[in-house]
């Protein structure tokens, strides 16, 4: 499944995915947009695919923002279709039936802190570094920054960072809960893997029953509380929750099946 900017290697049911531009600080231009959204859909329909991991190439940075060399001569109307193709992607992530996790190692900043924010949660090197630095350029963040750094460090601290530009480090990012771990560059990936392999090992339609109802608290044309009660139903429906039960009840290890 590699593509011209992404590298992927699929071990164990946990494709990562290396967004591979270190030369240019892994900026999303163009073709990341498209290999990433070729990469979403070999993640929708790719089995043995489980959970997947977003990292960036090189020891500088995860992703350092959108590539600035495509913004010059864009008009109002072509900016905003930039945005949507953006967002739309990133929704894409977010709503991922499947657990991504972003790996960051290094600058996470633009539109790279916005990849970060779109995934289910971070985890971060202690090398890392997270901003909205747009208004340096004049801009404001387009690819969903205002809207998911608001929901996961709250407004007034959000507030502060998009309108001063200002940087935070990864342990600063940890208080404000935009990261879950911060660990040595080297132990990053393995960090990551291993949290991703405990969730492997549970029953993937309860994941994404979690998924889809956490997310439903930030999207004001779902009720959050139906959809739990609707999905709660739909996992009684499934052969994972009778075997789940079976093993509690038999006391030993459940074996999932995704059905
Ligand atoms: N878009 C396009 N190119 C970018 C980029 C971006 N967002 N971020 C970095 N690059 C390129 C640089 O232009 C440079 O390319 P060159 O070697 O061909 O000149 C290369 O990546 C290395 O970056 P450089 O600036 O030399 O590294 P640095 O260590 O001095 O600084 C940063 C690192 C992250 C502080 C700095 O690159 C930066 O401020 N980047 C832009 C961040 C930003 O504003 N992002 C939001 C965009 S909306």
């Amino acid at each position: 499944m590699n593509a011209q900017t992404l590298l992927a290697i699929l071990d164990n049911g946990i494709l990562t995915i290396m967004i591979n531009r270190p030369e240019k600080l892994n900026a999303l231009n163009k073709d990341v947009f498209s290999d990433l959204n070729k990469a979403l859909d070999e993640i929708e329909n790719n089995p043995e695919i489980k959970s997947v991991i977003i990292t960036g190439a090189g020891s500088k940075a995860f992703v350092a923002g959108a590539d600035i060399s495509e913004f010059g001569g864009l008009n109002r109307e072509e900016a905003m279709a930039l945005a949507k193709k953006g967002q739309d992607t990133f929704a894409r992530i977010e709503n991922s039936s499947k657990p991504v996790v972003a790996a960051v190692n290094g600058f996470a900043l633009g539109g790279g802190c916005e990849l970060a924010m779109s995934c289910h949660f971070r985890v971060a090197a202690e090398n890392a570094k997270f901003g909205q630095p747009e208004v340096n350029l004049g801009l404001i963040p387009g690819y969903g920054g205002t809207q998911r750094l608001v929901q996961l460090i709250g407004k007034g601290k959000a507030m502060e960072l998009l309108m001063s530009a200002h940087m935070i480090d990864a342990n600063e990012a940890k208080q404000l809960g935009l990261v879950n771990y911060v660990t040595t560059p080297e132990t990053l990936l393995e960090h990551t893997r291993k949290i991703l392999e405990i969730i492997n090992s549970k029953a993937p339609l309860a994941v994404a029953g979690c998924i889809k109802s956490a997310n439903a608290v930030f999207n004001e044309t779902k009720d959050g509380y139906a959809l739990e009660i609707e999905e709660f139903g739909n996992a009684f429906a499934t052969e994972d929750m009778k075997e789940g039960i079976a093993a509690f009840l038999e006391k030993r290890k459940a074996v999932f099946t995704g059905k």
